[in-house]
């Protein structure tokens, strides 16, 4: 999952609710009718990078030895593990993130495919994605993760920029960062690129200049992160000392507003606050997790939601990988928890993934998770939100307007109250 661009938009919700758990037909009947399996993404973790980057508190870490057979046998064994919750799915979509996946061996990627399709049935056109650094050397396995099956490469490009990316202490360069993109293009059917924009220092007319490049490079999909300064990082130690020039809310809102502007007339609008494809390029993955979808996390501090006839469940695996390795190789008891998920916080998430999205919520899934209809579930917020320009509802959808998506953390707050 990747963070937001505006606004400080929340991370996932907390993983333990109270209360009774989630039940009723819509959730517990996700396939839509006999016969019709439901659609379930798998996310796989791999948590090692080969250095950390000063502005990130994903779950990845520098480790001078990997024992690669090792791992391939934990994450097959995750893999069996959780099947048992997901059993009667259909697979559209493979998600190799990390950390940096692009370490992996070829041969464990494609055995993990190899475990998914002899596990579940796999849909027609299955979205197979696998994350990538630019360095030279991982670009070399390009070509060894394209014959794995992997059908979509997200490279993390970061900034074209040679002084931007020293800031961002990344270890590849611009050189680098372009032939990556370009054996990106030649070696898979799809592909995208991150950039992070907002940066001490950024100025719009440098960010325009370097949108421009970016678009010129792109395939059919960006995805355009703001800076965020994050507990923990190397860069909040610096910010704390006063050391980084951060831009102010307004300087950051024009930057969003710009790059929404610049990448619709570009033919890659947004389809969540820093997701951008053009129509029916959308990351079929990401999709899963904002349409409050079925998916199972595979790996170290991976997280899933699964519907059950018993109501949705959510799972979060131990983030450490050491502790989560040895957990799975004693039986896996121990390597995570199951959780029911509450009907109020169901709600409060499918509203927190769903109005990320352009397309925003589905109302009928809303009001019979909600069991009334909108008008009476969020009472006065609702009509002052649509008056104020930040959300819009109709018979099939609610949804937060550009203005809304800018501002998510104050609607949530209004509809959430
Ligand atoms: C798991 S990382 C990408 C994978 C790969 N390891 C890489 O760095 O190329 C996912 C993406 O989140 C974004 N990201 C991570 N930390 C961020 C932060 N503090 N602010 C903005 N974007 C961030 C970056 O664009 C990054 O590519
Ligand atoms: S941004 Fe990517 S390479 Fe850098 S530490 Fe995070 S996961 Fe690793």
């Amino acid at each position: 999952m990747r963070r937001a661009g505006a606004g400080g938009i929340p991370h996932l919700p907390p993983e333990r609710p109270a209360g009774p758990a989630v039940r009723g037909p819509t959730l517990s009947a996700p396939g839509g009718g006999e016969g019709v399996k439901a659609p379930l993404a798998i996310y796989i973790h791999w948590p090692f990078c080969r250095s950390k980057c000063p502005y990130c508190d994903f779950n990845s870490h520098v480790r001078e030895r990997i024992d690669a057979a090792r791992w391939t046998h934990a994450l097959l064994a995750d893999l069996d593990r959780q099947a048992a919750l997901a059993p009667e799915h259909e697979i559209v979509s493979i998600f190799f993130g990390g950390g940096t996946p692009s370490l992996m061996p070829p041969e464990t990627v494609a055995a993990l495919i190899d475990r998914v399709k002899s596990l579940w049935p796999v849909a027609p056109g299955v979205e197979i994605t696998l994350e990538a650094n630019p360095n030279s050397a991982e670009a070399e396995r390009f070509a060894g993760f394209a014959a794995t099956g992997v059908n979509r490469l997200s490279l993390g490009i970061q900034a074209l920029d040679p002084a931007a990316l020293k800031f961002l202490g990344r270890g590849h360069d611009r050189a680098e960062a372009i032939a990556a993109i370009k054996l990106a293009r030649d070696n898979f059917a799809r592909y995208s690129f991150d950039l992070i924009y907002a940066r001490p220092g950024q100025s719009l007319a440098a960010w325009q200049d370097e949108l421009g490049e970016a678009l010129n490079l792109a395939g059919e999909h960006l995805s355009l992160y703001q800076l965020t300064i994050e507990p923990g990082t190397a860069f909040a130690t610096r910010a704390q000392r006063g050391e980084l020039a951060m831009p102010d809310d307004d300087f950051a809102a024009a930057l969003f507003e710009a790059t929404q502007e610049r990448l619709a007339a570009a033919g890659l609008p947004a389809y969540e606050i820093s997701n951008h494809a053009r129509p029916g390029a959308e990351c079929r993955h990401n999709l899963a997790y904002w349409r409050y979808e079925d998916y199972l996390g595979i790996g170290p501090g991976a997280h899933g939601r699964v519907t059950t006839a018993d109501g949705k469940l959510a799972t979060q695996q131990r983030r450490a990988p050491e502790t989560w390795l040895d957990a799975i190789e004693a039986g896996g008891e121990a390597a995570g928890e199951t959780t029911p998920i509450m009907p109020d916080m169901a709600l409060a998430e499918m509203l927190m993934m769903g109005l990320r999205l352009t397309e925003g919520v589905k109302r009928p899934l809303l009001e019979a998770l909600a069991g009334r209809d909108a008008e009476a579930l969020f009472g006065a917020a609702l009509p002052r939100l649509i008056e104020g320009g930040f959300v819009t509802l109709d018979a099939q959808r609610l949804a937060a307007t550009a203005a809304g998506r800018q501002r998510l953390n104050a609607v949530l707050a209004a509809l959430l109250a």
